[in-house]
Order: structure tokens, then sequence, then C-alpha cells
């Protein structure tokens, strides 16, 4: 068919000819996004999920939902090893200049500007672009400790938003590549903000791993967030994901075809759009797509996929990481036993301890519970045993 009207061609921001299956999460956030508009507490929410399922694009949409209820919004991703106070500050000022202009929110956004002048200084960031043009305010955000400083910043930008008569939603992408200091300062600058009633949410998102937090974050966190599992679609909605876009083009997929389609992909929404954009690349125009075309495409986004998507996460690697998750993948489908996967290389479950932190840090695999481990990709097994097939 006509590859200029593939609904499945990858757009900006990701974002699906059909968001399916999350109306949920969707109607969560968007009461949180009401409520607090009405001055009322409000939970922040966490999606976790593995890669590919959607997490993103969910924020781009509550992000689109907040504006257009009228919350000044701040959405930023975390890269790996990057630091909370370098991600934020920029974006802060972005957030507070939109804020001065509102004539009745002008004082309090200019107090705002100042903690963070305050802010960018005790924790020596550089920029350009913060370029805060006011002078500090002393004994405000100037601690130089994170988790209190945080605390004042958001309280104030909390503030300036009640004055005017605003909200201020807050979208963090890739948290688990936060430091346990930072995920825990902007937990308790959170809790903080919640206890005050401000008129402030927040949403985050990252891979499983993130629930393992330890001591007093963890309890902070399990009383703070709304924590939503991002996963694969369930078959009427990996359905629904496939079969509207097609049909909104005016073009017919076959149930058959559709079955294929899940039971490659098994629901997974990265997965299920590759699928369907190779289906309609083998179909013909006016003819209905069906199994034969999704088995071809079953080959060439197999193809792709080892191509793309799974082989630069594995080029991320570095040969000692890489024997380790070989290792893993030849036990089968996870989640695997750590201790299995060290007899497998012949070492032991400390000495492979750091090897492992490794691979976490760099969001490859991740720890389900104590003692397991499993990937972060889904069916990245699959691809690492068509990549070293078994010697015979
Ligand atoms: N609910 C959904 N239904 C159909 N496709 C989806 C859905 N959510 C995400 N997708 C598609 O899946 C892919 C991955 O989405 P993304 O948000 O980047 O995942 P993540 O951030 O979890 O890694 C994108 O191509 C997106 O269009
Ligand atoms: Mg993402």
């Amino acid at each position: 068919m006509d590859s200029v009207r593939n609904p499945f061609a990858p757009g900006a921001g990701s974002r699906p000819p059909e968001l399916a299956g999350r109306d949920a999460i969707i109607e969560e956030a968007t009461v949180a996004i009401q409520r607090a508009l009405l001055g009322k507490s409000v939970r922040s929410q966490m999606l976790l999920g593995l890669r590919g399922v959607g997490k993103t694009v969910l924020l781009n949409k509550i992000e689109d939902i907040a504006q257009q209820a009228g919350h000044v919004t701040t959405s930023a991703e975390v890269r790996e090893k990057q630091r909370l106070s370098d991600l934020l500050a920029p974006r802060l000022s972005q957030v507070l200049r939109r804020l001065s202009l509102v004539e009745s929110a002008r004082r309090q956004a200019h107090a705002a500007l100042r903690a963070l002048r305050s802010f960018v200084s005790v924790f020596k960031l550089s920029y350009g672009e913060v370029n805060v043009s006011v002078d500090a305010e002393a004994g405000v955000a100037d601690s130089g400790d994170l988790e209190s400083d945080l605390t004042d910043l958001f309280l104030r930008i909390g503030e300036a938003a009640q004055a005017a008569d605003k909200a201020w939603t807050l979208l963090i992408d890739e948290i688990q590549y936060l430091c346990e200091d930072d995920f825990a300062a902007l937990i308790v600058a959170l809790h903080k903000i919640n206890q005050k009633e401000l008129p402030v949410v927040f949403f985050g998102a990252g891979l499983p791993q993130v629930a393992g937090l330890s001591g007093d974050a963890k309890s902070y966190a399990e009383r703070l967030f709304l924590y939503s599992a991002v996963g694969a679609l369930d078959s009427e909605d990996a359905k629904r994901a496939i079969r509207q876009p097609v049909e909104a083009e005016g073009e017919v997929i076959t149930d058959a075809a559709i079955d294929e389609i899940i039971r490659q992909t098994r629901g997974y929404p990265y997965y299920l759009q590759e699928w369907g954009y190779q289906c309609w690349e083998r179909a013909d125009e006016g003819q209905p797509i069906e199994a034969a075309h999704a088995a071809r495409a079953t080959i060439e986004a197999i193809r792709r996929l080892d191509e793309g998507f799974f082989n630069v996460r594995f080029e991320r690697l570095t040969p000692k990481e890489r024997e380790y998750v070989l290792a893993m993948a030849r036990l089968g489908a996870g989640p695997y036993r750590s201790s299995d996967v060290a007899d497998a290389l012949g070492e032991t479950h400390q000495s492979l301890g750091p090897r492992r932190a490794q691979i976490i840090n760099k969001g490859m695999i991740y720890s389900p519970g104590h003692g397991d481990i499993a990937f972060t990709v889904p069916m990245f097994d699959e691809f690492l045993m068509r990549k070293y097939p078994p010697a015979q």
C-alpha cells in the first residue's frame, strides 16, 4: 500500500496512531491535573515498565492534557549519569518566566527566580540559558544540600503557580538514571509540596527498578506515588492498536493477519508499530492485509529490530558485559537467578556484582526481586540467541 499513507510510520514524539489500552492511567492523570487546579491534594504518579511499552508516549499525552487544562508544565528526560540540578535549573527558569508574566504572580515568581539564582550558584551550575537576572536571596535554596534547596525551590514555584491561579506539572522521564541521592531529594521536595497543598503535580516514568529504593526514601515514596505498571497490551487492546489505524485509512486487515502480529509481538507496543508498518508496506492498495503479508512482515520486522532497536542497545555494552547478558539469554526466557548466571560463567555471585551493577546502570537489565535479574527490553533474549546461535 502507499507508504505515504502508512499510519504506522514513525512520527514526531513516537505518538502512536491509536493509543490503546491506557484509559485508566490517562483518567487517573486527568483527575490529578484537575484537582491540582482546584487546590486539592493530589498524588504523584510513577509509570514503570520495560523499554518500548509506551511510557514516554504517556508522559507526552499527560503533558498535553495538563497544558489544555491550564497548567504550566516542565518536562525533562534524565540522561545516564546526569544530575537532577543540572537537568532542572534551566527548565525551572523557563517556567518561572512564564509565571512572572501573570500580573498576580509577579512577586512570587520573582521570589522563586531569586531562589533559583541561589540554587544555581550554590550548585555551581554554569548555564548561559539560566541567566537569572535577579539577585540571589540569602538563606533560600542556598544551603548546598539538594534535599532542602530543591524543597525551597519547589515551594516557591508552587506559590507562584498558586498566585497565578494556575498549577505546575512536572514530568520526568528515565527516572532510573537519577542517582539515589537525587531521587531521594526529589521525593522529599514533592512530599513537602504535598503537605502544603500547593498546586503541583508530578509524573515520572522509568524502568521497573525505580521501585527498588531503600531507607527513608522508600517509605516516603510509597506514600507519595501512585505506581502504575505499563506493560504489553492485552489481546483486545493490541488488536485495536492495529485494526483502528488501518481502518481509519479505509483499508482492511484480516483476523488471521492480526493474530500473527499479536503472536509475534506479544502485544508490546513498540513491536506492534513495527509489525503494523511492515504489513502495510507489503499489502496491495484496496486489498485486505492478510496472514501471508503478516508472515512476510515478521521476517522484515525482525531483521529491522535486530539491526536497530536491539543492536544499538547491545553495542553499548563492553565485551565483559556482553558475556554476562549472553549467559542470561542462554538460560532461556527470564527472569533469571543471578546465581545461575554466575554458575554459567564459572564465577561467584559476589565477583560478578560490579559487572551486574554496571549493566543495571546502563538500563539494560534490572532486578525484579532479590537475587533475580531480567532484561529491560522485551524479547532481548531471543535477539541474542539469533545473534549468537548455540553451537550445534
Ligand atoms: N498504547 C499504545 N498503543 C499503541 N502503540 C503504542 C502505545 N504506546 C506506545 N506505543 C508505541 O510504542 C512505541 C514505544 O513507545 P515509547 O513511549 O517510546 O516507549 P517507552 O518510553 O516505554 O520506551 C512507540 O512507537 C509508540 O508509538
Ligand atoms: Mg521512553
